[in-house]
């Protein structure tokens, strides 16, 4: 295919989540612009409206106004978070420290997910928590209250796991110790406590240190571009024949664009042009020329920095020179699908060489046209880089369902369409 055109892809799920989040504990009026509007943005919205905040409705292109109580009311239904890790995660640590009971459910996909890596931290703080289905995930109800401070070492490096903790501290107004094992995670939660006056400072070895010296204020926030949405947009114009693909306005926090850094180790030729700053994130536009790929080792420290473009990253890897290897790649599994299972198995559904040995993905490219069908089990980020690997030339892949893509980029198949030309 021939590539061409500019987009400004959705805005950033990470800071619309935590924009939402925080808005609902200021007290008055935010106003969000440039907001993800997606499925799992609703998620939040939505429960948060059941706590008490008055939240505008989400539509593409209307800031939107969010009137928060600086605490929430107990809820009088179960709060549903959809499909949403991160709003359910994040949420827990918040009702952490409020004392009332309030129950969380999901869909399948998200009653599947493990819990206990934000519950048993903040048991140890005082929380406490009932799981409904007896086994580690939701339905849960969980009671604050009053919670201590904690020093906690994250059993693996994960972002929802550090905010949940993060944001319980500041429910609780209390002082936070947290490590993360291998590698940094996004660090949105960390910049926008910052600019609320809370300390929270880099130590040495992984360590954050968090004081609760600030005040949730009602804020104006402009969100960046989804570096997550955009890496699809990359990989399909990296796997162009011709053309030139500009996204404008994505968010280049170092902490999200890890997959950037591997795909120029892998010959990919992304420049990035007009660096600016919105709402305390540095973004840039991204302009993307077609490269042949050669393989790569992507080390386990990287994997925090590029978690979700690991299926896009996977789906590229297929048409490199070589070999490529994820190490430590095991969090997969407990994504919104067995991600790990769920590439492997799709990449050699359509014809790729793909295993996975012990907890790394092995991806083998060859120029073959990918043809056959993928199992996505709804999973939006399987959909679309499979989508992606459909606009080879004389590519047959065929995706049992687009329609969850919806969850974090409405109208992905729609933009794919609209850059290429085959
Ligand atoms: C997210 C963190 C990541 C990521 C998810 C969003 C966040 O999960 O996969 O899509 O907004 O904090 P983990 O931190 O659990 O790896």
């Amino acid at each position: 295919m021939i590539v061409g055109g500019a987009v400004r892809v959705p805005g950033d799920k990470s800071i619309t989540h935590r924009a939402l989040l925080f808005a609902a504990l200021a007290g008055g009026r935010s106003h969000i612009g440039g907001a993800l509007t997606s499925l799992d943005a609703k998620s939040s919205a939505r429960v948060l409206r059941a706590l008490g905040t008055t939240i505008s409705p989400l539509m593409p292109g209307r800031v939107v106004s969010v009137i928060g109580r600086k605490r929430f009311v107990r809820p009088a239904d179960v709060l549903d978070c959809g499909n949403s890790g991160t709003t359910t995660r994040l949420l827990l640590g918040l009702l952490a420290g409020h004392s009332f009971k309030a129950t969380l459910t999901g869909d399948a996909s998200l009653r599947r997910r493990p819990m206990r890596r934000v519950t048993g931290p903040l048991t140890q703080m005082g929380a406490r928590f009932e799981e409904l289905a007896g086994r580690d995930g939701l339905p849960l109800a969980v009671r604050g209250g009053k919670l201590a401070a904690l020093t906690y070492e994250q059993p693996v490096s994960s972002a929802q796991i550090k905010s949940s903790l993060l944001l319980a501290g500041v429910a609780a107004g209390v002082p936070m110790h947290i490590r993360e094992p291998q590698g940094r995670s996004r660090d949105h939660s960390e910049r926008m406590l910052r600019a609320f006056g809370y300390l929270v400072e880099d130590g040495q070895e992984g360590w954050i240190h968090f004081e609760p010296t600030g005040r949730l204020e009602p804020f104006d926030l402009q969100v960046p571009g989804d570096p997550s949405s955009a890496a699809f947009l990359v990989g399909a114009a990296t796997l162009a024949t011709a053309g030139e693909l500009r996204l404008s306005g994505v968010g280049v926090n170092p902490t999200r664009i890890g997959f950037l850094t591997v795909l120029a180790r892998m010959g990919g030729e992304v420049h990035r042009e007009a660096p600016g700053e919105e709402g305390g994130e540095p973004v840039a536009d991204l302009i993307v020329r077609p490269a042949p790929l050669r393989a790569t080792e992507v080390s386990a420290g990287e994997i925090p920095g590029l978690i979700d473009e690991i299926p896009l990253l996977a789906v590229l890897a297929a048409r490199a020179e070589g070999t490529t290897i994820f190490r430590e790649v095991g969090e997969l599994r407990v994504k919104e699908s067995d991600r790990l299972g769920l590439i492997a198995e799709n990449l050699r559904a359509v014809g790729m060489l793909a295993e996975v040995v012990g907890e790394d993905l092995h991806v083998t490219g060859t120029d073959r046209p990918p043809a056959g069908k993928v199992r996505t089990e709804g999973d939006h980020r399987i959909a679309m880089a499979f989508a992606v690997l459909g606009t080879l030339p004389g590519a047959k892949v065929k995706v049992d369902d687009m329609a969850c893509a919806a969850v974090s980029f409405h109208g992905f198949a729609k933009v794919l369409r609209s850059i290429s030309a085959k």
